[in-house]
């Protein structure tokens, strides 16, 4: 028998990247996945498209592979995700080393786009096809995979933010069906998969089940195997009253929650089509506190959207220090071709610099202070990797701080109690109890 080829994915963008790239890899059982590109037989590139810097990597990237290309005329090179959704006819045009493009809804097909590959031809697919590709996807392999896995439940979106590229890229909001997603994630539970996080662009808009994604955690609860439940991202308009409720109630669903705000004045917020202002953003905390106290709670920002003035800018800093993030990601606006906004007037790019400097000094500040206030808390780990030094294991809190622990008892998948001595930047050392 001859050997398998050689299947080299590199993944940019969000979680959602992460989860197709691994049920593309799946989709090619002939290939054996590699950590380096140098032996590859298919270089995969999993494409973001979300800011001009993720999406011009893309070129640099594919260029650096013509030396690999010269040495194994086996190598072929593809292109998937949001900037080959977005620019897959300019990709083919512009770069004669790509072989295979294809999309984010259209990945289903690439076993057979591979064969065509193979026969010498250059293939493209970005169509928004009327069949689901969870439908037409190979069944996942029955292999242990990690404690912690994700799982999409919901895809696209409706909302056309001002500034992003994402309803473009991927479509229309669809949901999977509730029956479809659990039994994935009973079949991720045999395989070893303790904690699940669901994963949408829009992922509390989930209408695949009566009850929307409030029935399907209540679903999942069930599941005795499943530790751990969590969802990412959800948007504030989508909060409603049932899931809320659930962060009370229901155990498995971890009291860690990101919700995007992107800005604290209510002038940017509309002209960024977010449809709320920063007070209903505030007392929509309040009651998701009031459901349960301990959650914490991470955020999205983006400074310098056109038109943001000194005043807007503090309008996000008064926000920030009401709400009290425990994490968070912010982002300078960055024009994206096709959305409304990249027409507008921009931000002087030094002024938005500075003030991306002001709210990433606020955020780290706070992110440190959450962290620091975990010192001496009891917290449960669930345990996903060995550590750097003998002995340790790396693991998460329901928080979703790393924890390292060190322990000879515990072993990868369990969930053990641990005590916090110290807080470092980005995480937490514990003992076990
Ligand atoms: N669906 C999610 C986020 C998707 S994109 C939501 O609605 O919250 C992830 C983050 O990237 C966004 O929350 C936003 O903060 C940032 N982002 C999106 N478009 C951007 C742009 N054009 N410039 C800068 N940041 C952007
Ligand atoms: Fe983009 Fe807005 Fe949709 Fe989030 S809600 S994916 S930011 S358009
Ligand atoms: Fe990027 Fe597409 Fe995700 S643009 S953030 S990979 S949805």
């Amino acid at each position: 028998m001859s050997s398998p080829r050689k299947l080299f994915i590199k993944t940019y963008g969000c979680q959602m990247n992460v989860y197709d790239s691994e049920r593309m890899a799946e989709s090619l059982p002939d290939y054996e996945q590699v950590s380096t590109p140098d032996e590859a037989d298919m270089i995969l590139l999993n494409t973001c498209h979300i800011r001009e810097k993720a999406s011009e990597k893309v070129f640099s990237e594919v260029g650096r592979f013509r030396k690999l290309k010269a040495r194994n005329r086996d190598l072929k090179i593809a292109v998937a995700g949001c900037v080959a959704q977005a620019h897959g006819q300019e990709i083919l045009a512009r770069s004669d080393l790509v072989d295979l493009v294809v999309g984010p809804q259209s990945y289903h097909r690439l076993p057979a786009m591979e064969q065509a590959v193979r026969a010498g031809e250059r293939t493209i697919d970005t169509a928004f096809p009327v069949e689901d590709k969870f439908d037409h996807l190979k069944a996942r392999p029955r292999q242990r995979c990690s404690p912690s896995v994700f799982l999409t439940i919901q895809e696209g979106c409706d909302k056309f933010c001002a500034f992003c590229v994402v309803p473009y890229t991927r479509g229309a909001e669809v949901s999977r069906p509730a029956q479809n997603v659990l039994e994935e994630a009973r079949s991720l539970v045999d395989r070893g998969a303790r904690e699940i996080t669901l994963l949408g662009q829009n992922v509390n808009a989930y209408s695949g089940h009566k009850h929307g994604l409030a029935g399907l955690i209540w679903e999942l609860d069930k599941i005795e195997v499943l530790k751990r439940i969590r969802f990412t991202t959800s948007h504030p308009n989508d909060m409603d009253e049932a899931l809320i409720e659930a962060h009370g109630a229901c155990e498995k669903l971890m009291p860690y929650l990101h919700l995007p705000v992107q800005s604290g004045s209510d002038r940017i917020l509309q002209a960024m089509n977010r449809k709320h202002s920063r007070d209903a953003y505030i007392k929509l905390i309040e009651r998701i506190r009031a459901s349960r106290p301990d959650i914490l709670l991470s955020g999205d920002f983006i400074v310098g959207f056109p038109g943001e003035t000194d005043e807007d800018f503090e309008d996000t800093m008064y926000l920030v220090r009401q709400v009290h993030f425990g994490q968070a990601y912010s982002f300078k606006y960055s024009p994206r071709p096709g959305t409304p906004a990249a027409e507008r007037e921009q931000v002087n790019r030094a002024l938005a610099d500075e003030r991306l400097q002001r709210l990433q000094a606020l955020l780290s500040e706070q992110q440190r202070e959450t962290l620091q206030s975990m010192v001496n808390r009891t917290v449960s780990v669930l345990f996903e990797r060995k550590g750097r030094h003998e002995g340790q294991l790396v693991g998460k809190s329901e928080y979703l701080h790393a924890v390292h622990v060190k322990t000879d008892s515990a072993k990868i998948g369990d969930i053990h109690t641990a005590r916090v001595i110290a807080a470092e930047p980005n995480s937490l050392t514990a003992v076990p109890l």
